[in-house]
């Protein structure tokens, strides 16, 4: 366990604010864990447990103690049916395997594509740890980390006993789990197990990924021109290595890499409106696009529609705008930097103020943070 007293959380936060904790305190094995539990009253409050810090947005000095989680392992779990009935030469197509909260997530899907398996390798390349992935429920290009999640083992900061939640347990939604909202602050998540799957295959359906695939498939075997290619149905072709490799191109396209840029991902949420909203959103593009134009939208069930908030905010004007040292990120405007190194939580604050409510001004949407601000 290692402890640090008020220490800088410029490299505990992808935005790079120059911020500090009174206490930082690192363990690495659930059993410090609940050390730190016994004792906590020798640690400084408010109490605040952290990723990488790659959701967050500090808005200021850190008052109290933040823990960092370092149980860091990946472990293949027996198949539940080993041991009731064994049945050692019958490859079965599930595996769980189960990894520490303090392991990076990208490690995580490169540890898959490495062995076949597939499941994470659409959310390749998401900056964070795999405790924080399953709290935030971490999503892209059409997959979240629910879909592969079996279950999360957590300590239960009021009784300082271990528990397991099923992932039905864990009221996952768009960004949210029931660690971000109803249990709030009462568990620690030290692993989560996975259910991953020898041949289950490649999830493309989300925006342009099916094409980036297949031409990179196409590209691989050098049948770029040829009609009658078929690369985009082979699916001998298609790994978990060659989708994960296709995504963190796409990724390092459109997003800036924090080791640079200083960002959170996405600032904002998706809004998730009733259709009278989105028709509302519709006529006034109408009105400057012409009458054919269609707003970017996906159905998301029960009369609701969602709208991409890079869009809302790129027709307000703010893509590629800096404003001191915040900026809006030029190839997707969902994502605010601190565009010179040295932007200060009120600039971003300020930044992202300004944004909302010349959204709501010209559509009448809130728009609501996806970062967390501390
Ligand atoms: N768009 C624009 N202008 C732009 C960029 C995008 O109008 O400059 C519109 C387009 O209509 C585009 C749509 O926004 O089709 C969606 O864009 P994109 O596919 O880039 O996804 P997103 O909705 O902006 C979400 C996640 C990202 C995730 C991508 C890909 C949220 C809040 N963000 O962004 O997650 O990588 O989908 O799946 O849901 C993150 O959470 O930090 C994050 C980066």
């Amino acid at each position: 366990m290692q402890i640090f007293h008020d220490r800088s959380l410029r490299e505990w936060n992808t935005f790079g604010m120059k911020v500090s904790c009174s206490c930082f305190v690192e363990y690495s094995s659930v059993e410090e864990l609940k050390e730190l539990w016994h004792g906590l009253h020798d640690f400084p409050s408010p109490f605040l447990h952290i990723g990488r810090g790659s959701n967050i947005l500090f808005t200021k000095d850190f008052p109290g103690t933040i823990f960092h989680s370092g149980i860091r392992f990946i472990e293949v779990m027996p198949h539940p049916e080993a041991e009731a009935a064994p049945i050692p030469d019958r490859e079965t197509d599930e595996v769980q395997v189960e990894v520490g909260a303090g392991v990076t997530w990208d490690d995580f899907c490169g540890w898959c594509a490495d062995r076949n398996l597939w499941g994470p390798e659409n959310l390749s390349g998401i900056p964070g740890e795999t405790g924080a992935a399953a709290v935030q429920n971490i999503g892209a290009y059409g997959v979240e980390a629910k879909d592969i999640i079996r279950y999360v083992k957590c300590l239960d900061c009021v009784t300082g006993s271990m528990v397991t939640f099923k992932t039905s347990e864990c009221r996952y939604g768009y960004r949210e789990s029931m660690f971000k909202t109803s249990a709030k602050g009462r568990y620690i998540v030290t692993s989560v197990i996975f259910a991953l799957s020898r041949t289950s295959g490649p999830r493309l359906d989300y925006g342009h990924v099916r094409e980036a695939v297949e031409t990179a498939v196409a590209g691989k075997d050098g049948r770029h021109d040829a009609e009658e290619c078929t690369c985009g149905t082979d699916r001998q072709a298609l790994t978990p290595a060659l989708v994960r490799d296709v995504i963190l191109s796409v990724r390092d396209s459109k997003l800036p890499d924090p080791a640079v840029i200083g960002s959170a991902g996405s600032f904002f949420k998706n809004p998730v409106v009733p259709r009278s909203d989105y028709e509302r959103i519709a006529s006034i593009a109408r009105i400057e696009h012409g009458e054919d134009f269609v707003v970017p939208h996906y159905d998301a069930g029960s009369g609701f529609i969602k709208v991409p908030a890079a869009w809302l905010i790129e027709q307000c004007g703010w893509k590629g705008h800096i404003e001191g040292n915040a900026g809006v990120y030029g190839k997707q405007p969902l994502v605010l930097t601190n565009a010179t190194g040295n932007a200060s939580p009120d600039e971003i604050i300020a930044l992202e103020n300004r944004i909302a409510d010349s959204v709501m001004r010209k559509f009448g949407i809130a728009l609501s943070p996806e970062v967390e601000h501390v």
